[in-house]
């Protein structure tokens, strides 16, 4: 199953950075549409798990937004919010489902720190 495609540096797509909890930190290009959660899974980074595979029922796809970004995302829908709170790590004002992030042009740039768990 493709869920989003992987683009080289140079194409003209959204990037965006996620920061794993060990502070590595993966810039990716993602294809406008692709969720955060997608994009981390297709480029195998570590922290992201995607079990429901974006269905908005496993929260194991938690995320923290970086406070400069938090303003230009849609609003944290109510079963987001309540799947927050079953995320193994803690969940704070900037958590999010990282597969209900979805990546737009308004996004590029957005920054992600992961938790240090998901289980
Ligand atoms: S992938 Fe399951 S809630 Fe996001």
């Amino acid at each position: 199953m493709q869920v989003g495609k992987i683009f080289s540096r140079g194409d003209n797509v959204p990037t965006i950075t996620l920061i794993a909890h060990t502070g590595e930190i993966h810039t990716l290009d993602v294809e406008e549409g692709t969720t955060v959660m997608e994009a981390a899974i297709n480029n195998a980074v570590d922290g992201i798990i995607g079990e429901c595979g974006g269905c908005c029922s496993c929260a194991t796809c938690h995320c923290y937004i970086d406070s400069r970004w938090l303003d230009k995302l849609p609003v944290r829908g109510d079963l987001e919010s309540e799947m927050l709170e079953f995320a193994s790590s803690q969940a704070g004002p900037n958590s999010r489902l990282a597969c209900q992030v979805e990546v737009t042009d308004a996004l590029d740039g957005l920054v992600v720190t992961l938790p240090e768990t998901q289980l």
